[in-house]
């Protein structure tokens, strides 16, 4: 079993101790619930380093105050025997009073970036996200962090906030994995109703075809997205809340569909809020 530790203290005495040993640490930064897409973040990480970290955390301050900060699954036995069956080391389970306790008061953020898609729809969410990162990032003094290409405007997040604070850690993303018909991995995909989770297949689908249409020499962003946006329209459970094509790196409006593409969308599927993304052009 991996060792479970909750304090602050612990981990990072643990963290140094290693360091010291000349030991690398990989981390991967989760909100637990894990799926297959946490195992393989996971797996490269225990490829690659001596010691591995899982952190898992539902985040307060990542939420908005309607969003599903108390529905978000948690379960800490089942999450304990999967990172058990990775060979995790540590798994690092704080109470939210340890990461922010009475007269906590710093943030990281990050600006233009955040400005765009799940920004643009979830006000203080990088903030949020930026913040325990970057705490976590302390605690743990991992020298490789593993994120998901799933959370896409977050793998770019996370590296321009490394890149501007010259943080010591290098960012590793992963692919996407999905269900065996589609569907992107997700912790959340448990809150999905039977009817709600083969609605929720026109994303990916749409996704791949608008990968497909690409290929055309003559496609466009534009194109792209209204027809992604024609069939998710035509699933009566589903409500857009973003889809958009944007360069990859600046996130800016693609104009058209010349290097690194990310066709990114958000939609709410009955109460739950998914999000999928494809990218388009050499990675
Ligand atoms: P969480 O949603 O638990 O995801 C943890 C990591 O797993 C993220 O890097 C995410 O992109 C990756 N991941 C999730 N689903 C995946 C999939 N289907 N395929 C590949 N990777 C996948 O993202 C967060 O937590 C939080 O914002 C966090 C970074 C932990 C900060 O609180």
């Amino acid at each position: 079993m991996p060792r479970l530790i909750s304090s602050i203290d612990e981990m990072k005495k643990i963290a140094l101790e290693m360091r010291n040993a000349g030991k690398t640490i990989g981390f991967v930064p989760t909100m637990g619930y894990l799926h297959e897409g946490h195992l393989s973040l996971i797996k490269r990480a225990r490829s690659e380093n001596d010691i591995v970290i899982v952190s898992i955390f539902v985040n307060p301050i990542q939420f908005g105050i309607n969003e599903d900060y108390d529905v978000y699954p948690r379960d800490i036995d089942r999450d304990l025997a999967l990172c058990d069956g990775a060979a995790v080391d540590y798994v690092f389970q704080p109470t939210v009073k340890e990461m922010y306790p009475t007269g906590y008061q710093s943030y990281v953020e990050v600006t233009e970036i955040t400005n765009k898609l799940c920004g643009a729809s979830r006000p203080g969410h990088f903030k949020g996200v930026t913040t325990v990162v970057s705490k976590l990032f302390n605690i743990t003094m991992a020298q490789r962090a593993y994120f998901g290409w799933k959370d896409a405007q977050q793998v770019m997040v996370i590296q321009r906030m490394v890149k501007d604070l010259n943080m010591n850690i290098e960012i590793i993303p992963c692919p996407i994995l999905r269900e065996a018909d589609g569907l992107a991995m997700s912790s959340r995909n448990v809150n999905l109703t039977a009817e709600d989770r083969r609605s929720a297949l026109v994303l990916s689908k749409s996704l791949f075809r608008a990968r497909e249409m690409a290929a055309n020499a003559n496609s466009n962003p534009k194109e792209l997205i209204a027809y992604i946006k024609d069939m998710i329209t035509m699933e009566p459970s589903l409500t857009i809340d973003y889809v958009e094509a944007v360069n990859l790196d600046t996130l800016q409006d693609a104009t058209d569909l010349k290097g690194r593409v990310l066709i990114a969308l958000a939609v709410k599927v009955g109460k739950v809020r998914l999000i999928d993304n494809m990218i388009i052009g050499e990675m």
